[in-house]
């Protein structure tokens, strides 16, 4: 069975095992990457950063950037890690051999796991207030609540470090938990309900707001662009979303990739996977926004957004008691199937490359994810004031990740499967047809890094 055991990285007998049973395992190869793909990535920060970009422009540049930048870089980075079967940092260090390239391209190994690393410590913080809003939505708190009243639950909530602090550790336990069992059997299975639950769960809410008195305005907001509120600092955040919420640029696509059967084809395993993760945004935005204008909320409200937004429409909704569980439930385990992926590259180094064992790989990279992310829980509450470069820690982390670290990773890894490693090699990864191949060694060549790269010039101000 192709489970995501495949996570331990070092279990090659598996790899044997599947390639008899061919389309359960790429079903359970798409299932697998949708569900480290689909995550908090989606859900809360989409539309917060969509509300605070100003809509339709920004939602434009980012669908964009997924198809023409986020889709080929998907395919470059599942085909080195099929190529070597290993972690990211052998990966890099055996294909820079096979390539006979140099040495620097092993940098790209530690930069993923870095990366992984700082995103796991505030996803965790935020994954913490969804499992908090389970409780909320279960002890009945957002019945008949109005957009007020909702609003103050969450103020009050990330103003208590305490109970922030919570959930965080209960967020943590559980992943370093899950990860040090080498991933249950019972996690893959339950992406298996996951994302048809989570589907099913947003259509339903997407039908409620049908129902809103703003539910055009929404829309308009979504889908008509207004280039006039588009800056080069937008541009980056859209294409940085790009990157995040495939879960591009970091080496954890290439873990995946490292387990996929020879026989699954890497071009249509990446569009159903990119389609399904853009469809699940698109629908969050639909959901959400028709409930921020129809409770005269602002769209720019940050991260708090969807949980300023959504609970609104549980308290108001026929059997909205029920919906607000199972879906704050089902948020938290689509964070969860994303975490594990985070941290998984971290603690393959640990256990591969300086022998610890994999019980305490897994305590020592969570304690230390676990203490980066006070800075997050303080930035919402005691330390709100301090600002380095004008951010709080969190939007510093979030900023350095999402639009440094995994943008530039994702410009590397482009540069690698289409300039350095050799063109037959890739060729026999992907086994498309000529146009198909030219399309894509042209995109990954040139387009994508070169739109990264003028992207960055643009935000410098050179350009
Ligand atoms: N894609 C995830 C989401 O949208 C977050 C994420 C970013 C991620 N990079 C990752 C998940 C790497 C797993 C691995 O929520």
């Amino acid at each position: 069975m192709f489970t995501l055991e495949f996570f331990t990285g070092t279990e090659m007998t598996d790899i044997k095992k599947t390639q008899h049973e061919e389309w359960s395992s790429r079903f359970a190869f798409i299932l697998a990457a949708t569900g480290s793909a689909v995550g908090l990535g989606n859900i809360w920060k989409f539309p917060y950063i969509t509300g605070e970009n100003g809509g339709g422009a920004f939602v434009l540049v980012y669908v964009l950037c997924v198809a023409l930048i986020g889709i080929p870089i998907m395919m470059a980075e599942t085909l080195l890690g099929r190529r070597s079967r290993q972690n990211p940092v052998n990966t890099m260090v055996l294909l820079t051999e096979e390539a006979q390239a140099d040495k620097n391209w092993h940098y790209l190994g530690w930069m993923g796991i870095t990366a992984g690393f700082l995103i796991l410590s505030y996803y965790s913080v935020i994954a913490g207030w969804a499992s908090a809003y389970v409780l909320k939505a279960f002890f009945g708190s957002f019945f008949s609540a109005d957009a007020i009243e909702i609003k103050g639950i969450f103020y009050d909530f990330i103003a208590s470090p305490i109970q922030l602090i919570f959930w965080h550790t209960l967020f943590m336990v559980s992943t370093m938990w899950i990860v040090a069992q080498g991933v249950s059997n019972g996690l893959e299975k339950s992406v298996r309900f996951l994302m048809p639950g989570l589907c099913l769960l947003l259509i339903l809410l997407v039908a409620y707001a049908m129902t809103t008195s703003g539910y055009f305005q929404g829309l308009n907001f979504l889908f008509r662009p207004d280039f006039s509120k588009l800056t080069p600092g937008s541009v980056l955040t859209a294409m940085g979303q790009a990157f995040f919420t495939l879960s591009l640029g970091m080496g954890s696509v290439m873990v995946y990739g490292s387990y996929l059967p020879k026989s699954v084809s890497i071009a249509k395993a990446s569009i159903i996977i990119a389609s399904a993760d853009t469809i699940v945004a698109l629908l969050a935005g639909i959901i959400i926004f028709p409930i921020v204008f129809t409770h005269n909320l602002h769209p720019d409200s940050g991260p708090g957004l969807i949980f300023q937004t959504l609970p609104i429409a549980f308290g108001s909704m026929t059997g909205g008691w029920l919906f607000g569980i199972l879906f704050f439930v089902m948020l938290v385990f689509a964070a969860l199937t994303s975490s594990i992926a985070l941290i998984e590259p971290a603690v393959a180094w640990l256990v591969e490359g300086k022998g610890l064992t994999r019980k305490k790989a897994c305590i020592w990279s969570g304690l230390a994810t676990w203490l980066l992310g006070f800075g997050t829980i303080f930035s919402f509450n005691n330390w709100s004031t301090f600002k380095i470069f004008d951010r709080s820690i969190f939007e510093l982390l979030d900023y350095l990740t999402a639009n440094l670290m995994l943008p530039i990773g994702g410009f590397c890894i482009a540069v690698f499967a289409g300039w350095i490693m050799k063109p037959h090699h890739s060729e026999e990864e992907l086994n498309l047809p000529k146009p198909s191949h030219h399309l894509w060694k042209i995109l990954v060549c040139y387009v994508a890094p070169l739109a990264v790269f003028l992207v960055f010039l643009h935000v410098i101000g050179i350009l």
